[in-house]
């Protein structure tokens, strides 16, 4: 049985200052590798990355992925928080940008992100990642916080190594 991995307890919802948050997450990335190591499901990834992320980055308020279904569009995959919108197409939010651009999305303060998808008033800022297998653009990771600039480009760049190493193309027959 598994038991998750081992961080400091903070309350969720704290936004810790950068520099915490960073070493943090950094503590984590091994952690949440070793959870992962030998995985090849995309749902098992997913569903694990969403619950360790989710522990890890405290200053979430939702936390998953949106699946790519078809040519531009995106359904809800694994996550944490309140429930999400269903379907995203590629022209709407920030998912859809980051979908749409393959580029990770940085939004310090959503109200200012044309566009913007509020599933949840409470949301703030938003980093949304794509998740690529073989160049093909999968999927996205969205991560909502209820504070104005809640992640960094550090976290972005740390998130996207973890990505990048984590979510393998499915080889079992
Ligand atoms: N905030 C996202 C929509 C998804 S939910 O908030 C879970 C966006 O604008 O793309």
């Amino acid at each position: 049985m598994s038991e998750g991995i081992l961080l400091a307890k903070v309350a969720r919802g704290t936004l810790l200052p950068e520099p915490e948050r960073v070493a943090r997450l950094r503590e984590a990335l091994p952690q949440i590798e070793a959870a992962l190591a030998g995985e090849t499901d995309e749902v098992a990834i997913q569903a694990t990355l969403a619950c360790l992320l989710w522990e890890t980055l405290v200053q979430t308020n939702w936390c998953g992925f949106y699946r790519r279904i078809g040519d531009r569009l995106l359904a809800v995959g694994p996550y944490q928080g309140n429930m999400g919108c269903l379907r995203i197409p590629f022209e709407r939010g920030v998912c859809g940008a980051c979908a749409r651009t393959g580029e990770t999305q940085l939004v310090p303060d959503v109200q200012v992100f044309p566009g913007h998808i509020a599933c949840d008033d409470a949301t703030r800022s938003e980093l949304v990642l794509p998740v690529f297998v073989q160049d093909r653009l999968v999927a996205v990771l969205d991560l909502d916080s209820s504070h104005l600039e809640g992640f960094c480009q550090a976290e972005a760049r740390l998130l996207e190594q973890l990505l990048a190493r984590c979510c393998v193309p499915v080889q079992e027959g």
